[in-house]
């Protein structure tokens, strides 16, 4: 009974003590202290975009040194690793967001959040004109401000190969309403199958879905829509679930390129369990309201009726960045995005524009790990070169001082001290930045993921139900801030508890 009785008080000890150190850290996030304001005198970083690269330099700026303005067309920061299960209802869409204003609101000194659009950088003069682009508009809704130092963090945009018919009738897999629409339009295929005396060639087209593109985009997302399938879809929809098909499309010999070969072969069996068709090979050449056109391996010519086309393709360079581009003809001439230096630079700019993510073309893969990496080491770089910027203003003053004075005493205190400034001016190097991957994860449904983890100096491939809890763990841990974690850790439980919601809004 004694031992009850300790393991009771322990218990409830715990209980308590975790509830209230729960809400203190809530109520600490929630009620953000006074900021420092602006300072004429300080340089102003421009920031556009508030995505992974943008949200982890503001994460680590140290706000103190510098004016910050953030321009974004999105006043928040998207978690785009759960965008799947966004799309089927595992997630809801606010648990994978989170304000900018959350973020900046906690920084030292007062940073600027304008909602817009950035629609031109003039790199020579060093001004950035931007647009308000959403509904409702004030009197003034463009203008353009003068920056010391630009973090161009604009991301990507789909790319659509100027495929017929790919922007009027698929769906993307690339922001938040993308997400909405498809799990909108998803439904829609299911209950106008279930449309009275639909014949049963329709139904069949209602319920093919069709996702192209066979890197860890379209393989997360066929995944997901195979979980929707099994676990809610077969209870509520018993006449229909059966002839819900799911074919992924890939021009490429195999999906995720990226991955080892014992991962693809893990997914590619996977798959074939899940009853989800790869077409490998195969390319699509067009997509029409009812159906899409796929060039088979033998090169011949199919067309596949289908309800739905999530469309996973790949990212291009944004028009603003080609816009960019095109002002620096001889330093950037890659094709895929902005040439930037070791230290992330622009070439071309004379260290006033630094390009971070999925907007350069740089020897990584475009992933948020890189994105967030980059992020974080451009706000040390900032933090070295506020440092430096002092140390020289310090070492003008010794040095106008000197100029003035005709005391020996006096010169030699001067020349002492200039020695030690400069001295600390030599030692000031910024390092390169250096990517370190900690490994690449990726669900496959049915409760499995893979993982190629960097280890020793080697890598290890896994793939399983175990793999599967260990990215859940990774991706709640990586996850922005306490909200976000409790808001998806709920969503999971509720969807073990209660399963998706299938009603269309
Ligand atoms: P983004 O995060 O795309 O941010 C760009 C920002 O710029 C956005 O805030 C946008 O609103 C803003 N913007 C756009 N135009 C303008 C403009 N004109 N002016 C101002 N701002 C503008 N990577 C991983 O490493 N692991 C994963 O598991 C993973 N999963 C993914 C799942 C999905 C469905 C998708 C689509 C991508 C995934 N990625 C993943 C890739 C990852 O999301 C990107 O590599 C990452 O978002 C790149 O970060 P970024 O800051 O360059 O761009
Ligand atoms: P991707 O570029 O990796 O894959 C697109 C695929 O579409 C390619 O394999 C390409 O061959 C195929 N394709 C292109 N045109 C086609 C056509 N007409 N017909 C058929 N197939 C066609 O794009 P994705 O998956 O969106 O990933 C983008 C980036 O985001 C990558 O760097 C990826 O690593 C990262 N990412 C990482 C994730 C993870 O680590 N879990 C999840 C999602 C994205």
């Amino acid at each position: 009974r004694n031992f009850l009785q300790i393991l009771g008080r322990a218990t409830l000890i715990t209980l308590v003590v975790g509830s209230g150190g729960f809400y203190y850290l809530t109520q600490r996030d929630k009620h953000p202290g006074p900021q420092l304001p602006f300072d004429s005198e300080k340089k102003t970083i421009v920031v556009l975009g508030s995505g992974w690269g943008a949200t982890s330099l503001l994460k680590t700026l140290d706000t103190s040194e510098y004016n910050v303005i953030v321009i974004s067309p999105k006043n928040f920061f998207l978690f785009t690793p759960l965008l799947p299960s966004v799309a089927v209802g595992t997630v809801s869409p606010r648990s994978i967001i989170q304000s900018t204003r959350y973020l900046t609101r906690h920084k030292t000194r007062q940073v600027s959040v304008i909602e817009a659009e950035a629609t031109d950088v003039d790199a020579l003069n060093k001004t950035v004109t931007f647009t308000d682009n959403s509904e409702i508009k004030g009197l003034v809704s463009s203008t353009t401000i003068p920056y010391d130092y630009l973090v161009y963090a604009v991301g990507a945009e789909v790319q659509t190969f100027n495929i017929p018919g790919v922007k009027e009738h698929a769906c993307f897999m690339k922001e938040l309403h993308d997400a909405e629409r498809l799990q909108r339009a998803f439904m829609d295929c299911v209950e106008t199958a279930a449309f009275p005396t639909q014949s049963t060639a329709e139904v069949d087209r209602l319920l093919h879905m069709i996702v192209v593109g066979g890197g860890p985009t379209g393989v997360e997302l066929s995944g997901e829509l195979h979980d929707f399938l099994e676990d809610d879809l077969k209870m509520w929809y018993p006449e229909l679930a059966a002839k819900i098909r799911i074919t992924l499309v890939e021009a490429l010999p195999s999906v995720l390129p990226s991955f080892s070969k014992q991962l693809i072969s893990y997914t590619e069996s996977t798959f074939k369990e899940s009853k989800i068709d790869i077409l490998t090979k195969t390319m699509v050449k067009e997509v029409k309201e009812n159906s899409v056109v796929l060039q088979m391996p033998d090169k011949s010519i199919v067309e596949v009726p289908c309800g739905l086309v999530v469309w996973a393709a790949g990212n291009k360079s944004r028009a603003l960045t080609q816009k960019l581009m095109a002002q620096l003809p001889s330093d950037q001439t890659n094709k895929r995005g902005i040439v930037v230096d070791d230290h992330l630079r622009m070439n071309g700019t004379n260290g006033s524009i630094f390009a971070i993510g999925d907007c350069t073309a740089t020897s990584y893969a475009p992933t948020a790990q890189v994105a967030s990496q980059q992020g974080s080491y451009l706000a040390r770089c900032f933090h070295e070169l506020a440092k430096t910027e002092k140390l020289s203003a310090k070492a003008a003053e010794i040095e106008q001082a000197l100029t003035t004075t005709s005391s020996g005493d006096e010169k030699k205190k001067l020349e002492d001290s200039l020695a030690s400034v400069l001295k600390k001016l030599k030692n000031q190097k910024l390092r390169p930045f250096h990517y370190s991957h900690q490994g690449s994860l990726a669900y496959i449904g049915s409760e499995k993921a893979i993982a190629d983890l960097p280890f020793m100096d080697g890598n290890i491939a896994t793939g399983g139900v175990a793999t599967y809890l260990f990215w859940r763990s990774a991706y709640l841990s990586t996850l922005f801030s306490l909200r976000n974690r409790t808001l998806v850790a709920t969503d999971w439980l509720k969807v073990k508890l209660f399963g998706r919601d299938v009603s269309r809004d």
